[in-house]
Protein backbone atom coordinates (compact mmCIF):
# COMPACT_ATOMS: atom_id res chain seq x y z
CA UNK A 1 0.00 0.00 0.00
CA UNK A 2 2.75 1.76 0.51
CA UNK A 3 3.77 1.83 -2.88
CA UNK A 4 0.65 2.31 -4.36
CA UNK A 5 0.29 5.71 -1.85
CA UNK A 6 4.04 7.04 -3.39
CA UNK A 7 2.67 6.27 -6.86
CA UNK A 8 -0.48 7.66 -6.71
CA UNK A 9 1.31 10.97 -4.88
CA UNK A 10 4.17 10.86 -8.24
CA UNK A 11 1.56 10.30 -10.63
CA UNK A 12 -1.18 13.07 -9.60
CA UNK A 13 1.90 15.75 -8.74
CA UNK A 14 3.04 15.36 -12.28
CA UNK A 15 -0.74 15.86 -13.84
CA UNK A 16 -1.16 18.96 -12.01
CA UNK A 17 2.09 20.13 -12.73
CA UNK A 18 0.91 20.05 -16.48
CA UNK A 19 -2.57 21.21 -15.80
CA UNK A 20 -3.58 24.29 -18.48
CA UNK A 21 -6.93 25.36 -16.88
CA UNK A 22 -8.70 25.97 -14.01
CA UNK A 23 -11.25 23.47 -14.93
CA UNK A 24 -8.63 20.68 -15.81
CA UNK A 25 -7.35 21.00 -12.72
CA UNK A 26 -10.81 20.58 -10.83
CA UNK A 27 -11.10 17.34 -12.54
CA UNK A 28 -7.71 16.43 -11.49
CA UNK A 29 -8.89 17.70 -7.71
CA UNK A 30 -12.14 14.98 -8.42
CA UNK A 31 -10.23 12.21 -9.87
CA UNK A 32 -7.61 12.10 -7.12
CA UNK A 33 -9.21 13.79 -3.85
CA UNK A 34 -12.84 13.07 -4.59
CA UNK A 35 -14.99 11.15 -2.65
CA UNK A 36 -14.97 8.34 -5.54
CA UNK A 37 -11.17 9.77 -5.72
CA UNK A 38 -8.18 7.72 -6.01
CA UNK A 39 -6.96 8.47 -2.75
CA UNK A 40 -10.31 7.33 -1.06
CA UNK A 41 -10.34 4.45 -3.46
CA UNK A 42 -6.87 3.28 -1.21
CA UNK A 43 -7.72 3.81 2.21
CA UNK A 44 -11.21 1.50 1.39
CA UNK A 45 -8.41 -1.43 2.05
CA UNK A 46 -7.34 -0.04 4.93
CA UNK A 47 -9.10 -2.64 6.57
CA UNK A 48 -7.45 -5.41 5.12
CA UNK A 49 -3.95 -4.00 7.32
CA UNK A 50 -2.62 -5.03 10.51
CA UNK A 51 -2.52 -3.00 13.86
CA UNK A 52 1.05 -2.35 13.38
CA UNK A 53 0.73 -1.08 9.87
CA UNK A 54 -2.37 0.70 10.06
CA UNK A 55 -1.31 4.17 11.70
CA UNK A 56 1.98 4.20 9.44
CA UNK A 57 -0.14 3.93 6.02
CA UNK A 58 -3.20 6.31 7.77
CA UNK A 59 -0.06 9.01 8.48
CA UNK A 60 1.22 8.51 5.35
CA UNK A 61 -2.13 8.49 3.96
CA UNK A 62 -2.57 11.99 5.45
CA UNK A 63 1.08 13.16 4.05
CA UNK A 64 -0.36 12.45 0.58
CA UNK A 65 -3.66 13.98 0.78
CA UNK A 66 -1.73 17.30 2.01
CA UNK A 67 0.70 17.07 -0.32
CA UNK A 68 -1.79 16.83 -2.82
CA UNK A 69 -4.27 20.16 -1.71
CA UNK A 70 -1.22 22.21 -1.52
CA UNK A 71 -0.29 21.42 -5.08
CA UNK A 72 -3.67 21.97 -5.88
CA UNK A 73 -3.82 25.26 -5.11
CA UNK A 74 -0.53 26.30 -6.05
CA UNK A 75 -1.24 25.51 -9.42
CA UNK A 76 -4.65 27.56 -8.97
CA UNK A 77 -3.13 30.11 -8.01
CA UNK A 78 -0.86 30.03 -10.96
CA UNK A 79 -3.64 29.30 -13.88
CA UNK A 80 -5.78 32.58 -12.42
CA UNK A 81 -2.45 34.78 -12.58
CA UNK A 82 -1.79 33.84 -15.91
CA UNK A 83 -5.53 34.46 -17.23
CA UNK A 84 -5.39 37.34 -15.75
CA UNK A 85 -1.96 38.61 -17.62
CA UNK A 86 -3.59 37.89 -20.89
CA UNK A 87 -6.71 39.23 -20.61
CA UNK A 88 -5.20 41.99 -19.25
CA UNK A 89 -3.22 42.56 -22.26
CA UNK A 90 -6.16 41.42 -25.02
CA UNK A 91 -8.06 43.90 -23.20
CA UNK A 92 -5.17 46.92 -23.27
CA UNK A 93 -6.88 50.18 -24.05
CA UNK A 94 -5.02 52.67 -26.05
CA UNK A 95 -5.75 55.62 -24.37
CA UNK A 96 -3.15 57.47 -26.87
CA UNK A 97 -5.30 57.11 -29.52
CA UNK A 98 -7.54 60.52 -31.05
CA UNK A 99 -11.12 59.63 -30.31
CA UNK A 100 -14.15 59.83 -32.90
CA UNK A 101 -15.34 63.29 -32.05
CA UNK A 102 -19.36 63.55 -31.12
CA UNK A 103 -21.36 65.85 -34.03
CA UNK A 104 -23.46 68.09 -32.21
CA UNK A 105 -26.87 68.37 -34.09
CA UNK A 106 -28.22 72.34 -33.96
CA UNK A 107 -31.77 73.72 -34.40
CA UNK A 108 -33.57 73.60 -37.76
CA UNK A 109 -33.68 76.53 -39.22
CA UNK A 110 -37.57 76.64 -39.52
CA UNK A 111 -37.57 76.28 -35.37
CA UNK A 112 -35.59 78.88 -35.26
CA UNK A 113 -37.71 81.34 -37.06
CA UNK A 114 -41.00 79.76 -35.73
CA UNK A 115 -39.84 79.96 -31.77
CA UNK A 116 -38.84 83.88 -32.92
CA UNK A 117 -41.91 84.75 -34.31
CA UNK A 118 -43.44 82.60 -31.23
CA UNK A 119 -41.56 84.76 -28.52
CA UNK A 120 -43.13 88.22 -30.43
CA UNK A 121 -46.42 86.91 -30.81
CA UNK A 122 -46.80 86.21 -26.88
CA UNK A 123 -45.09 89.04 -26.21
CA UNK A 124 -47.79 90.66 -27.61
CA UNK A 125 -50.30 88.79 -25.75
CA UNK A 126 -50.95 85.96 -27.66
CA UNK A 127 -51.22 82.52 -26.74
CA UNK A 128 -50.16 79.53 -28.73
CA UNK A 129 -53.29 77.01 -29.67
CA UNK A 130 -53.48 73.73 -31.69
CA UNK A 131 -55.45 71.06 -33.81
CA UNK A 132 -55.12 67.99 -35.31
CA UNK A 133 -53.33 67.70 -38.89
CA UNK A 134 -56.19 65.00 -40.12
CA UNK A 135 -59.19 67.07 -40.57
CA UNK A 136 -62.93 67.50 -40.87
CA UNK A 137 -63.80 68.81 -44.19
CA UNK A 138 -66.28 70.45 -42.37
CA UNK A 139 -63.33 72.48 -40.15
CA UNK A 140 -61.10 72.67 -42.81
CA UNK A 141 -63.57 73.96 -45.70
CA UNK A 142 -67.42 74.60 -44.92
CA UNK A 143 -67.40 76.33 -41.51
CA UNK A 144 -64.45 78.54 -43.00
CA UNK A 145 -67.08 79.68 -45.86
CA UNK A 146 -65.62 76.98 -48.63
CA UNK A 147 -68.60 77.37 -50.69
CA UNK A 148 -69.58 73.30 -51.84
CA UNK A 149 -67.56 73.86 -55.23
CA UNK A 150 -64.89 75.56 -54.29
CA UNK A 151 -61.68 74.87 -56.11
CA UNK A 152 -59.86 74.35 -52.86
CA UNK A 153 -61.99 71.52 -52.45
CA UNK A 154 -60.85 69.60 -55.34
CA UNK A 155 -59.30 65.48 -55.20
CA UNK A 156 -56.95 67.12 -57.57
CA UNK A 157 -55.48 69.40 -54.71
CA UNK A 158 -56.37 68.15 -51.14
CA UNK A 159 -55.69 64.43 -49.23
CA UNK A 160 -58.97 62.80 -48.53
CA UNK A 161 -59.16 59.71 -45.91
CA UNK A 162 -62.54 58.59 -47.12
CA UNK A 163 -64.44 58.44 -50.22
CA UNK A 164 -67.19 60.53 -48.71
CA UNK A 165 -64.93 63.08 -48.30
CA UNK A 166 -65.53 64.28 -45.02
CA UNK A 167 -62.24 63.43 -43.49
CA UNK A 168 -58.74 65.09 -44.67
CA UNK A 169 -55.25 66.57 -44.09
CA UNK A 170 -55.76 69.77 -43.45
CA UNK A 171 -54.36 72.08 -46.26
CA UNK A 172 -54.71 74.81 -43.98
CA UNK A 173 -54.04 76.28 -40.22
CA UNK A 174 -57.10 77.87 -40.35
CA UNK A 175 -59.46 75.44 -38.60
CA UNK A 176 -58.02 76.20 -35.65
CA UNK A 177 -59.68 79.41 -36.14
CA UNK A 178 -63.30 77.42 -35.77
CA UNK A 179 -61.67 75.20 -33.23
CA UNK A 180 -60.84 77.98 -30.95
CA UNK A 181 -64.10 80.23 -31.61
CA UNK A 182 -66.01 76.97 -30.90
CA UNK A 183 -64.49 76.46 -27.10
CA UNK A 184 -63.55 79.84 -26.31
CA UNK A 185 -65.50 83.41 -25.74
CA UNK A 186 -63.58 86.38 -26.90
CA UNK A 187 -61.25 88.29 -26.17
CA UNK A 188 -59.57 85.85 -28.07
CA UNK A 189 -55.87 86.27 -29.07
CA UNK A 190 -53.78 83.23 -30.76
CA UNK A 191 -51.41 82.38 -32.95
CA UNK A 192 -51.71 78.18 -34.03
CA UNK A 193 -48.39 76.85 -35.85
CA UNK A 194 -48.42 73.69 -37.39
CA UNK A 195 -47.89 71.29 -40.48
CA UNK A 196 -50.19 71.44 -43.72
CA UNK A 197 -50.65 69.46 -46.64
CA UNK A 198 -51.69 69.60 -50.08
CA UNK A 199 -51.23 67.69 -53.91
CA UNK A 200 -48.23 69.86 -54.69
CA UNK A 201 -45.40 68.54 -56.86
CA UNK A 202 -41.73 68.97 -55.52
CA UNK A 203 -40.34 72.46 -56.75
CA UNK A 204 -38.17 74.79 -55.43
CA UNK A 205 -41.13 76.88 -53.90
CA UNK A 206 -43.32 73.81 -53.13
CA UNK A 207 -44.05 70.81 -51.17
CA UNK A 208 -46.52 68.49 -50.27
CA UNK A 209 -46.11 69.01 -46.92
CA UNK A 210 -45.31 72.57 -45.31
CA UNK A 211 -45.70 74.67 -42.10
CA UNK A 212 -48.31 77.68 -41.38
CA UNK A 213 -48.74 79.69 -38.24
CA UNK A 214 -51.91 81.17 -38.10
CA UNK A 215 -53.21 83.65 -36.14
CA UNK A 216 -56.84 84.91 -34.91
CA UNK A 217 -57.78 88.33 -32.73
CA UNK A 218 -61.73 88.49 -31.86
CA UNK A 219 -62.81 91.56 -29.48
CA UNK A 220 -64.86 94.48 -29.40
CA UNK A 221 -63.89 97.04 -31.16
CA UNK A 222 -61.32 95.56 -33.37
CA UNK A 223 -61.08 96.64 -37.34
CA UNK A 224 -58.04 96.36 -40.10
CA UNK A 225 -55.85 99.53 -38.10
CA UNK A 226 -55.23 96.27 -35.46
CA UNK A 227 -54.32 94.33 -38.69
CA UNK A 228 -51.61 95.95 -40.11
CA UNK A 229 -50.28 97.36 -36.79
CA UNK A 230 -49.85 93.77 -35.14
CA UNK A 231 -48.74 92.60 -38.45
CA UNK A 232 -46.19 95.57 -39.76
CA UNK A 233 -44.74 94.85 -35.92
CA UNK A 234 -44.23 91.18 -36.52
CA UNK A 235 -42.66 91.53 -40.06
CA UNK A 236 -40.59 94.27 -38.17
CA UNK A 237 -38.99 92.66 -35.68
CA UNK A 238 -38.71 89.54 -37.87
CA UNK A 239 -36.95 91.18 -40.49
CA UNK A 240 -35.52 94.41 -39.52
CA UNK A 241 -37.14 97.97 -38.51
CA UNK A 242 -36.74 99.41 -41.94
CA UNK A 243 -38.39 96.72 -43.68
CA UNK A 244 -41.34 97.88 -46.08
CA UNK A 245 -44.68 96.03 -46.38
CA UNK A 246 -47.59 96.39 -48.75
CA UNK A 247 -51.26 95.73 -48.28
CA UNK A 248 -52.59 94.47 -51.23
CA UNK A 249 -56.55 93.46 -51.42
CA UNK A 250 -57.57 89.85 -52.42
CA UNK A 251 -59.69 87.22 -51.43
CA UNK A 252 -59.89 84.80 -48.63
CA UNK A 253 -63.47 83.12 -48.54
CA UNK A 254 -63.75 83.03 -44.26
CA UNK A 255 -62.09 86.87 -44.33
CA UNK A 256 -64.01 90.34 -45.46
CA UNK A 257 -62.35 92.27 -46.66
CA UNK A 258 -58.93 90.40 -47.43
CA UNK A 259 -55.62 91.02 -48.32
CA UNK A 260 -52.38 89.71 -49.11
CA UNK A 261 -49.20 91.11 -47.61
CA UNK A 262 -45.89 91.67 -49.14
CA UNK A 263 -42.44 92.96 -48.00
CA UNK A 264 -40.66 95.03 -50.48
CA UNK A 265 -37.55 92.57 -51.63
CA UNK A 266 -34.36 92.76 -49.78
CA UNK A 267 -32.05 92.03 -52.81
CA UNK A 268 -33.04 94.75 -55.06
CA UNK A 269 -35.18 97.18 -52.65
CA UNK A 270 -38.44 97.30 -54.89
CA UNK A 271 -36.69 97.40 -58.18
CA UNK A 272 -37.45 94.75 -59.49
CA UNK A 273 -34.46 90.98 -59.65
CA UNK A 274 -34.75 87.61 -60.01
CA UNK A 275 -35.03 86.37 -56.39
CA UNK A 276 -38.21 88.35 -56.11
CA UNK A 277 -39.13 87.56 -60.08
CA UNK A 278 -39.25 90.98 -61.26
CA UNK A 279 -42.44 92.42 -58.84
CA UNK A 280 -39.91 94.20 -56.25
CA UNK A 281 -41.96 92.58 -53.64
CA UNK A 282 -42.30 89.23 -51.79
CA UNK A 283 -45.26 87.57 -50.56
CA UNK A 284 -45.49 86.87 -47.35
CA UNK A 285 -49.10 86.33 -45.93
CA UNK A 286 -52.27 86.02 -46.33
CA UNK A 287 -54.61 88.14 -43.88
CA UNK A 288 -58.16 89.93 -43.42
CA UNK A 289 -61.65 90.81 -40.70
CA UNK A 290 -63.00 87.34 -40.11
CA UNK A 291 -66.09 87.13 -42.29
CA UNK A 292 -69.18 87.73 -40.20
CA UNK A 293 -70.85 84.36 -41.17
CA UNK A 294 -66.97 82.63 -39.33
CA UNK A 295 -68.02 83.96 -36.46
CA UNK A 296 -72.31 83.64 -36.73
CA UNK A 297 -71.08 79.83 -37.39
CA UNK A 298 -68.98 79.75 -34.21
CA UNK A 299 -71.61 81.70 -31.78
CA UNK A 300 -70.13 84.43 -31.70
CA UNK A 301 -72.70 87.94 -32.46
CA UNK A 302 -70.89 89.28 -34.88
CA UNK A 303 -72.61 91.95 -34.06
CA UNK A 304 -70.74 92.97 -30.94
CA UNK A 305 -67.66 91.26 -32.14
CA UNK A 306 -65.18 91.49 -34.83
CA UNK A 307 -61.81 89.96 -35.38
CA UNK A 308 -58.66 89.89 -37.96
CA UNK A 309 -56.87 86.91 -38.82
CA UNK A 310 -53.97 86.15 -40.79
CA UNK A 311 -52.19 82.94 -41.69
CA UNK A 312 -48.35 82.79 -42.89
CA UNK A 313 -45.92 80.57 -44.19
CA UNK A 314 -43.28 79.33 -42.16
CA UNK A 315 -40.65 78.15 -44.89
CA UNK A 316 -41.55 81.47 -47.10
CA UNK A 317 -40.32 83.27 -43.81
CA UNK A 318 -37.28 80.74 -43.04
CA UNK A 319 -36.16 81.03 -46.64
CA UNK A 320 -36.17 85.24 -46.40
CA UNK A 321 -34.92 85.41 -42.99
CA UNK A 322 -31.83 83.02 -44.20
CA UNK A 323 -31.62 83.76 -47.44
CA UNK A 324 -31.82 80.15 -48.92
CA UNK A 325 -33.37 80.01 -52.16
CA UNK A 326 -34.57 76.85 -52.83
CA UNK A 327 -37.23 75.19 -50.44
CA UNK A 328 -36.07 71.83 -50.92
CA UNK A 329 -33.31 72.08 -48.90
CA UNK A 330 -35.28 72.83 -46.11
CA UNK A 331 -36.56 69.27 -46.21
CA UNK A 332 -33.69 67.15 -47.23
CA UNK A 333 -31.97 67.74 -43.84
CA UNK A 334 -28.29 66.78 -45.62
CA UNK A 335 -26.22 67.84 -42.23
CA UNK A 336 -23.98 69.82 -44.67
CA UNK A 337 -26.81 72.59 -45.30
CA UNK A 338 -28.16 72.73 -41.84
CA UNK A 339 -24.67 73.21 -40.32
CA UNK A 340 -24.60 76.89 -41.76
CA UNK A 341 -27.32 78.39 -39.57
N1 LIG B 1 -55.45 79.81 -44.96
C1 LIG B 1 -54.93 80.66 -45.99
C2 LIG B 1 -54.11 79.86 -46.96
O1 LIG B 1 -53.70 78.78 -46.63
C3 LIG B 1 -54.09 81.76 -45.41
C4 LIG B 1 -54.92 82.74 -44.67
C5 LIG B 1 -55.44 83.86 -45.34
C6 LIG B 1 -55.20 82.60 -43.34
C7 LIG B 1 -56.20 84.78 -44.69
C8 LIG B 1 -55.98 83.54 -42.67
C9 LIG B 1 -56.48 84.63 -43.35
O2 LIG B 1 -56.29 83.42 -41.37
O3 LIG B 1 -57.22 85.54 -42.70
O4 LIG B 1 -53.90 80.29 -48.05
Amino acid sequence: MKKMLQDLKDSSLSAIGSAASPEALESLRVKYLGKKGELTAILKQMGKLSSEERPVIGQLANEVREHLSKALDEKREQLYAKQLESRLISEKIDVTIPGIPVKVGKKHPLSTVLDEAKEIFVSMGFSIASGPEIEYAEYNFDKLNHSAGHPARDRQDTFYFSDDDRILLRTQTSPVQIRVMENRKPPIRIISPGRVYRKDEVDATHSPMFHQIEGLVVDKGITMGDLKGTLNTIIKQLYGEDTITRFRPHHFPFTEPSCEVDVQCFECKGKGCRVCKGEGFIELLGAGMVHPKVLEVCGIDSKVYSGFAFGMGLERMTMRRFNISDLRLIFENDVRFLDQF
